[in-house]
């Protein structure tokens, strides 16, 4: 694992194409932070967009390594309440306040909710500045950061208003994931089981033998994850940017999470434990469908056990309340709908026809509280 280190990972797009680095300690090498970030910045301006959280712990190691520039930081309130145009607002007008021009460079420190907004900033701000992305989060260093969805929400609905906005570089360094809340780092797993699932058996099996050290942050088998699941994201990413077939791959369990989002109160569950219960009622329906074989299943729910993901629900949410939330017409013709399954641990596919009632089978063994 060791010699995997150095080597960028590239998300190949032509000429938008960029590197992650994924580095144990990037952000305290100022040397190596400084010579990555130099040659990305064509001017003398950059604008670091991220949250009180974030930028005490991890503020100043960043702006040490810009030095000689102008560097105006943007603290948007921490919470996924504050992705909304409001805050948008309040950065644009920042950067007007501060005379960043088009040449500025905007700087994303810190987890989804920041990167997401601090992107569609960069995507928007004099039609689109250069864009870097710090990602602080487990969920954020294996997903978000990754593939160019930048959006905020609005009333109406979760990442209504955004863009497809390609970063130019993605810096990881997995130390700051010691800093991370125990049930933040968890719901990030999740979705790196999700890469095992959908793309690689071999990973997932890896998974399955080093849980505990998954469990415990040991450094070496957290960057061999996030490099791994970071590699899937980019090859599905390449394939297809902008999500016209295969990188619906990527929604494993979310349209069954993103109903138990909705329906239980958005934060009630973090978004990947959800996505954890959605999984394994993915699998079952995959099961279901006669797609994944017996042991499937119970497969998936006993690694993210093991990883200390939620599996079921602890309320129970009827199987017409899910279906609603899942945007079922009632009246139209069965399968609707069209879900990730997997046929097998390390593939997935998306539905063709499926009867609805075998849908409501799997959602009634979870409003039961059942996993
Ligand atoms: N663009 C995409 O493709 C994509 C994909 C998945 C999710 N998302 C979005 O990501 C957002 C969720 O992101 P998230 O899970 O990272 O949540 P988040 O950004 O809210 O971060 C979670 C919490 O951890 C804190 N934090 C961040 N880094 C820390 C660190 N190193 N140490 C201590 N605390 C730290 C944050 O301040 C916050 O309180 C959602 O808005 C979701 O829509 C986007
Ligand atoms: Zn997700």
């Amino acid at each position: 694992m060791g010699s995997e280190a150095s080597q960028p990972l590239t998300v190949e797009l032509g000429d938008r194409s960029y590197p992650i680095h994924i580095r144990d300690g990037l952000l305290a090498d100022r040397a190596l932070l400084e010579a990555t970030l130099k040659p990305l910045l064509r001017a003398n301006q950059v604008a670091v967009i991220t949250n009180p959280t974030v930028e005490a712990l991890y503020g100043e190691a960043l702006l040490s390594a810009l030095p000689g520039r102008q560097v105006d930081v943007f603290s948007m309130p921490d919470g996924e309440a504050h992705k909304n145009l409001e805050t948008y607002g309040a950065a644009m007008d920042f950067l007007m306040a501060h005379r960043h021009n088009r040449t500025t460079t905007i700087v994303a420190l810190g987890g989804g909710v920041v990167g997401d907004l601090a992107g569609f900033v960069a995507a928007t701000f004099q039609r689109g500045v250069d864009f870097v992305q710090v990602p602080t989060t487990l969920l954020a260093q294996v997903d978000s950061s990754v593939g160019g969805k930048t959006a905020v929400n609005h009333p109406a609905g979760k990442n209504m208003i955004g863009a497809f906005y390609q970063p130019r570089v993605v810096l990881i360094d997995t130390q700051t994931l010691t800093t991370l809340p125990p049930r933040e780092y968890t719901a990030g797993l999740a979705e790196v089981v999700k890469y095992g699932v959908i793309a690689d058996a071999e990973f997932f099996s890896w998974m399955e033998a080093n849980a505990a050290a998954l469990v415990a942050r040991d450094p070496q088998i957290l960057e061999h994850a996030i490099r791994t699941s970071c590699a899937t994201k980019a090859r599905v990413v390449a394939a297809d940017e902008r999500e016209a077939s295969v990188r619906a791959i990527l929604n494993f369990g979310h349209t069954f999470g993103h109903a138990i989002e909705k329906l239980t109160g958005y934060g009630a569950w973090l978004h990947g434990e959800a996505v954890s219960i959605g999984m394994v009622m993915a699998a079952r329906f995959s099961h279901k469908l006669g797609l994944l074989d017996q042991g499937g299943p119970e497969r998936i729910r006993d690694l993210l056990l093991s990883l200390g993901c939620p599996v079921a629900l602890t309320q129970g949410l009827p199987a017409s309340d899910m279906m609603d939330a899942m945007g079922m017409d009632k009246k139209a013709t069965d399968g609707n709908i069209r879900f990730v399954v997997t046929p097998e641990i390390g593939s997935a596919t998306l539905t063709a026809n499926y009867a609805d009632a075998a849908l409501r089978e799997v959602l009634d063994t979870f409003s039961q509280g059942q996993a």
